[in-house]
């Protein structure tokens, strides 16, 4: 069951489908994904959720369907093109380099994905456009202060800071977050939260966890997914109400009480 379509999203999926061999991983999901929005994705362990993600960033091919960022269809395009497009993505994973400092690291991500365009320019100003990248994805993920300490020396709730602050030195638009709380304390998450609120009032977030507690925080938009397949899309409230995400999901846990 799904809204009636979105104007203008900025991310848009048709008939989207995996399969595994004979599993279908996600089975005809067609999506839309508002423009500023956080849209969160729920459901069970093995639902198709980071084959979505997956699919999303080019990491995997669709075997039908088609994925569109608004005018242009990437179904096939690589995760390099993905990612110079404007859409970031976050590991279920931690996915740093630990030996590197937070400013090394984010470093990185801004070097990866400066336009080609930026070549031409004389190396200096390529470097300071590098530098101003990094010096704001670090503040945007809330690590300025720690600019000089290696990620492995900093807590597991910082590395996963970092992991985001690695995306937003690519600058994107849209963001793919695959469990940015998973193996999180409270407080730990409680501050990923915040972070997450204030990414989203300059990004548009798809974000996969689940912490319901969280995610009926953070999300404008809800979509359940069982099995593959889009069970359910709408707004927090008429996903908390809905009959079928209960019975298929939420039913068994505390958090749908
Ligand atoms: N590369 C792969 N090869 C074969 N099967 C896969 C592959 N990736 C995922 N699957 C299968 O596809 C199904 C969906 O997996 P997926 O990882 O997308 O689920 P998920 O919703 O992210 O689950 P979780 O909440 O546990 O992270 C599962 O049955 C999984 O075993
Ligand atoms: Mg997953």
């Amino acid at each position: 069951m799904s809204e009636p379509e979105i104007k203008d999203p900025i991310l848009r999926t048709e008939y989207l489908c995996k399969h595994f061999g004979g599993l279908q991983a996600t089975h005809e999901v067609s999506l839309s994904f508002e423009r500023g929005k956080v849209h969160g994705i729920l459901g069970p362990n093995g639902a198709g959720k980071t084959t979505l993600i997956n699919l999303l960033s080019g990491e995997l091919i669709p075997s039908s369907g088609k994925i569109f960022f608004k005018e242009y269809d990437i179904t096939a395009a690589t995760p390099d093109k993905v990612s110079r497009i404007g859409i970031g993505r976050s590991f279920q994973k931690t996915n740093i380099f630990p030996q590197f400092t937070c400013f090394q690291n984010c470093w990185v991500g801004a070097q990866s994905r400066l336009p080609s365009s930026m070549r031409f320019f004389r190396p200096a100003r390529h470097l300071r456009e590098v530098h101003r990248r990094t010096d704001r994805a670090l503040e945007l993920c809330g690590l300025s202060a720690r600019r000089n300490t290696p990620a492995a020396a900093m807590s597991y709730g910082e590395q996963r800071q970092l992991e985001l602050g690695m995306m937003l030195a690519t600058e994107p638009e849209l963001l793919l977050l695959d469990e940015p709380l998973a193996g999180m304390g409270s407080e730990e998450s409680a501050q990923m939260t915040a972070l997450l609120r204030e990414l989203a009032r300059e990004h548009t977030l798809i974000l996969v966890e689940h912490d319901m507690d969280a995610v009926f925080a953070l999300a404008d938009r809800l979509t359940v997914m069982v099995e593959g397949a889009e069970l359910e899309t709408g707004p927090v409230e008429q996903i908390r109400n809905s009959q079928a995400v209960q019975e298929a999901y939420l039913g068994d846990s505390e958090e749908a009480a």
